[in-house]
């Protein structure tokens, strides 16, 4: 009796669950978070937890939050939102710039939340196909935007899935039309020593999105923040759910965002398992990796199927992700920069299916 229940927007009658691979493994590359463990009482104290109450309402506006964030990143309090996550400051972006009638234009392949959110809000999504090695440049983008004259244009710097930095002189191609609103999603800008934050001053049409999720090791506190305009992110303000970060993330974050050593720590590990990671993956004939400037490399074999690498390598207890089925990805494997041990579980585990083929 479907026929019976209210209809849904046509292209959610169709839509399955954003997900991503959940399979057990011993080593799990397959997110790119920071694979340690953070404990919760890295951050808070006995004396925390009988101080924090949770019967009244957090801060409505995260003044702490916002001023400790505002002040790392050399901005201003009002220029800053907050969310469950960076994913719930995407969709804001969406919610106000997207809708019926209005154009996104993403270059595949990048994180296909984009692209997701973009036809969620009813828009029409162009993706401009860029492939693998990602080979996106300033003139690329201007021809894609004369063409396609989009409301939004999404850039993810450094981009997942491939790793590459999207350099200023790309991202102002996109933002030369001032109507254009124009997403660099920095989710991982900590581990390329790169953000575009400095320019928003004199680019009032570029948004920059950043994530707790990352190199600040706390995927499951869920936060994430947008840095705009001050008169952009008023609208931001007037569209955010009331009450959207709750009071313990609130806390934790600015602790988190204290630690200034941890996280240098953390992103020069990155840096450097990265460097000899994508230099084993280099001596293997049958394997072409791409550099990156995150925490996660992009790689695929030369002849086998990204399907067939990915459970090669999960029957050996490691877990990467396939982002064969994105846009333009090919048959790549994204594998998440993890400890010393669990990239040579990585690496043991891709020379042991290379021999094997080899017999
Ligand atoms: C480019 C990019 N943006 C945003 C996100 C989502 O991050 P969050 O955990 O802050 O919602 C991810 C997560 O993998 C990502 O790769």
């Amino acid at each position: 009796m479907i026929g019976d229940l209210p209809r849904p927007r046509e292209w959610l009658a169709g839509a399955k669950p954003y997900r991503t691979e959940s399979q057990p493994a011993e080593v799990r590359l397959q997110s790119n978070e920071w694979t340690e463990p953070t404990p919760l009482g890295r951050y808070l104290s006995p004396a925390d937890l009988e101080d924090t109450i949770l019967n009244r309402y957090p801060d409505i506006a995260a003044g702490e939050l916002r001023k400790l964030v505002a002040r790392r990143w050399g901005v201003t309090p009002d220029q800053i939102i907050l969310g469950n996550g960076s994913n719930e400051v995407l969709l804001y972006t969406f919610l106000i710039f997207g809708g019926a009638d209005r154009t996104l234009l993403v270059f595949t392949p990048t994180y296909t939340m984009y692209a997701r959110l973009g036809r969620l809000t009813g828009m029409r999504v162009r993706e401009e196909r860029v492939g693998v090695p990602y080979a996106l440049d300033a003139a690329r983008v201007r021809d894609a935007v004369a063409r396609v004259r989009p409301d939004v244009v999404c850039f993810s710097s450094p981009n997942n899935p491939t790793g590459d930095l999207v350099d200023d002189a790309t991202i102002l191609a996109a933002a030369d039309a001032p109507r254009t609103l124009v997403l660099v999603d920095e989710a991982y800008a900590e581990f390329s020593g790169h953000t575009f934050l400095p320019r928003i001053a004199e680019q009032p049409n570029v948004v920059v999105a950043r994530t707790f999720s990352k190199a600040q090791a706390a995927a499951g506190l869920r936060l994430g923040a947008l840095v705009a305009d001050r008169r952009i992110a008023a609208t931001y303000e007037a569209a955010r759910l009331p009450y959207n970060v709750g009071t313990l993330t609130q806390l934790v974050a600015t602790r988190i965002v204290a630690d200034e050593a941890g996280l240098a720590e953390r992103v020069s590990a990155v840096v450097e398992e990265r460097s000899r990671v994508e230099r084993e993956l280099r001596g293997l004939s049958a394997i072409e990796a791409f550099s990156s400037a995150a925490n996660f490399v992009l790689f695929r074999h030369r002849a086998m199927a990204a399907a067939a690498l990915h459970a090669a390598l999960l029957e050996r207890g490691v877990l990467v992700r396939d982002v064969s089925s994105w846009p333009d990805a090919g048959e790549s494997l994204r594998a998440t920069i993890g400890s010393r041990t669990e990239n040579d579980r990585l690496l043991d585990a891709l020379r042991d299916v290379l021999a094997e083929r080899g017999r």
